[in-house]
């Protein structure tokens, strides 16, 4: 009976945690999304109907960054320079939050934050709005077949992570390099800070983790030969952690385990 019972808890939380799911890109489409108009996915892979579910959840890791590793077989190409007109499919945007769109020359090894939104991100947006987000792609980004990455910690409800990844081809600078700040990882797994909610303008929000990004710079190999591309050993830097994220991590994880408690108990009475 007991067993019977964690069962249908744990089933209950997977819908419970899929009914709060929430946003993903659609534009330039993420990895084998169903949104409209994007590609079939890569040989072997199949469609994902789950684009728009954290990557983690309390600091618990459920997916990798990105989610898929296979690239799409066909890239959409952006102009060094050009301002990508990025596309959100809102299930719920829990309040708005933190963004980071980032960029990764070497298959998702390295990433170069381009573009971020401190808290605002989202905000105010609901269900089926056609949201757009200019993201622009640095005027000196080298050319190369590159992974553009959308990141999200949401303000309001379970600590989460989303990232969605789209495949484009940067049509720029013959080699060089590339520079921003390193991605935040935050509410991901134990490695990371949990950054607790913040729906109020005075919470804290933990920008100052965002403030802290070492930067980076990338540099890509010219010619149209293969890409390859290392982080600048001199800016490279461990993941953040600290006594605090940690308390919260425990304080956040059991907290939402006492509350299924007392949300699902009545059901079995
Ligand atoms: C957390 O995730 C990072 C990045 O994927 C990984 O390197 C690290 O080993 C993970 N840590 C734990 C405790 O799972």
């Amino acid at each position: 009976m007991l067993r019977k019972s964690a069962l249908w808890i744990a089933a209950l939380q997977l819908v419970a945690l899929a009914a709060y799911a929430h946003v993903d890109l659609i534009a330039p489409c993420a990895r084998y999304s169903s949104a409209p108009g994007c590609p079939p996915p890569p040989r072997g892979q199949s469609i994902d109907y789950n684009t728009n579910a954290p990557i983690s959840s309390n600091g618990i890791n459920i997916q990798p960054l990105c989610k898929h590793s296979v690239p799409y077989a066909k890239r959409t190409v952006y102009k060094a320079g050009e301002s990508i007109s990025t596309g959100y499919g809102i299930g719920s945007s829990h309040g708005g939050g933190h963004c980071q769109w980032a960029l990764s020359y070497d298959r998702e090894k390295t990433w170069v934050v381009i573009q971020t939104e401190i808290r605002t991100c989202l905000q105010g947006t609901v269900a089926g709005q056609n949201v757009k987000i200019p993201v622009t792609i640095p005027t000196d980004a080298p050319s190369g077949e590159v992974t553009f990455m959308w990141a999200w910690i949401n303000a309001v409800g379970v600590r989460e992570f989303y990232s969605n990844c789209a495949d484009i081809q940067v049509d720029g600078r013959d080699g060089g390099s590339i520079s921003g700040v390193e991605l935040l990882l935050s509410n991901y797994n134990t490695t990371y800070d949990l950054i607790p909610e913040f729906p109020n303008p005075t919470d804290p929000d933990g920008h100052e983790l965002f403030d802290a990004r070492k930067p980076i710079t990338i540099s890509v190999k010219g010619s149209g030969s293969s890409i390859t591309s290392a982080p600048d050993p001199s800016t490279s830097s461990k993941p953040n952690k600290n006594a605090a994220g940690r308390g919260w991590h425990r304080l956040q994880s059991t907290l939402f385990f006492i509350s299924t408690f007392f949300v699902f108990i009545p059901l079995y009475m």
